[in-house]
């Protein structure tokens, strides 16, 4: 498992790319800006104001490191000018932009935007939301998709996972769409096989779950959930041939073959997959926990997949060796 997450960073170094970290004022953050540093897995841009980040992170060694904070640096008018251009449809004000420049996540976004550095990475003191807003609102989507989403690369324990048979599953979305459509659960199947190629090194065979196998089972009264993964299931097969994919499966029938041969015979995905699409985020969100905590896998993300670059999500309840990870995956999508 650690030569796995190891490999991610190894991977990473050899890109050199720029990554911003927004939260200069978090401890965790500046000794990950430290480390990256140091391992070369990645240059780094600290938001922040330096005094405050050598008040909480003391005797931490910044060198090598770009510092920049955003009340006093001259890119600050730069990025609100393209902040107003970028937003002034939406009811953006010149004065409202030179504000909201100032802050350090939107400044990272703008940032990521101008091209200025390659990735984005914030959320160890921000929400999931107060993280992604001014990437969905500047950097928004990558061209041919219309979705941002995410997904968890769940890394099987120390001495393996029967079912996991290349040490690696996907998971999504289990922490940003809240109910998708059939068609954005194609979306959310598309962006998953790719991260699953380029991050988790995989060749994806994609499951859209449910608690119905090919039928078994129907909430027509309650919300239709299954006939919208089944739709997704045939949206996909049409707008996305290049996939392996299938659906509607309960999980034990895309995992397990023996379930498989009797629930969905004949199917290419069941009994053998490895990026699974859960029908909303409480199963989603709830599936992911139980694989980590019951199942002992390590869960490495949320990854957000779809924007037009690079951005991630850190949890608040991250620690410094996560925040690391993630930044490597953020080189590895900027790589891609
Ligand atoms: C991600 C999230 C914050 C978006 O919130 P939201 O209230 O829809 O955001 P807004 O309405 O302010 O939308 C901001 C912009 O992003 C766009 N947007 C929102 N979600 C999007 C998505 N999934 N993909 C692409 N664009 C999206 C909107 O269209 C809007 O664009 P515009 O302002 O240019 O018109 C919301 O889906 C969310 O809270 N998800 C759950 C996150 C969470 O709590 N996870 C916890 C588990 S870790």
């Amino acid at each position: 498992m650690s030569s796995y997450l190891d490999d991610i960073k190894r991977r990473a170094a050899k890109l050199g790319k720029t990554i911003v970290l927004c939260e200069g004022e978090d401890k965790r953050v500046v000794e990950a800006a430290a480390r990256i540093t140091r391992e070369g897995i990645a240059k780094i841009v600290l938001v922040g104001n330096e005094k405050e980040c050598m008040r909480v992170a003391p005797g931490i060694d910044l060198t090598g490191i770009t510092l920049i904070d955003p009340l006093t640096s001259e890119l600050t008018g730069k990025y609100a000018a393209l902040l107003y251009e970028l937003r002034k449809e939406k009811g953006m004000t010149e004065l409202m932009a030179a504000e909201a420049a100032k802050d350090r996540t939107m400044f990272g976004a703008l940032m990521l935007k101008a091209g200025d550095v390659d990735g984005y990475v914030s959320g160890a003191c921000h929400s999931t939301a107060n993280t992604l807003r001014p990437g969905l609102q500047v950097i928004k989507t990558a061209p041919g998709t219309k979705l941002v989403s995410s997904c968890f690369i769940m890394i099987a324990p120390e001495g393996g996972n029967k079912y996991c048979k290349d040490g690696v599953f996907v998971f999504a979305d289990c922490a940003l769409n809240i109910c998708p459509t059939s068609e954005q659960l194609v979306e959310i199947a598309r962006a998953s096989a790719e991260t699953a190629k380029v991050i988790g090194g995989i060749e994806p065979r994609v499951a859209l779950l449910s608690f119905s196998t090919k039928g078994s089972g129907n909430d027509a009264k309650f919300g239709n959930t299954v006939e919208r993964v089944r739709k997704a299931a045939e949206l996909a097969k049409e707008t996305a041939p290049e996939l392996t994919l299938d659906g509607e499966f309960q999980f034990d029938a895309s995992l397990v073959p023996e379930v498989a041969a009797i629930k969905a015979p004949g199917s290419s995905v069941a009994g053998s997959a490895n990026v699974f699409v859960f029908p909303d985020i409480n199963a989603g969100n709830i599936g992911y926990k139980i694989a980590e905590r019951l199942g002992g896998f390590v869960a490495v993300g949320p990854v957000c997949q779809g924007f037009a670059k690079p951005l991630n999500d850190l949890s608040r309840g991250c620690c410094t060796d996560d925040i690391v990870l993630t930044v490597a995956v953020t080189a590895l999508q900027a790589g891609a």
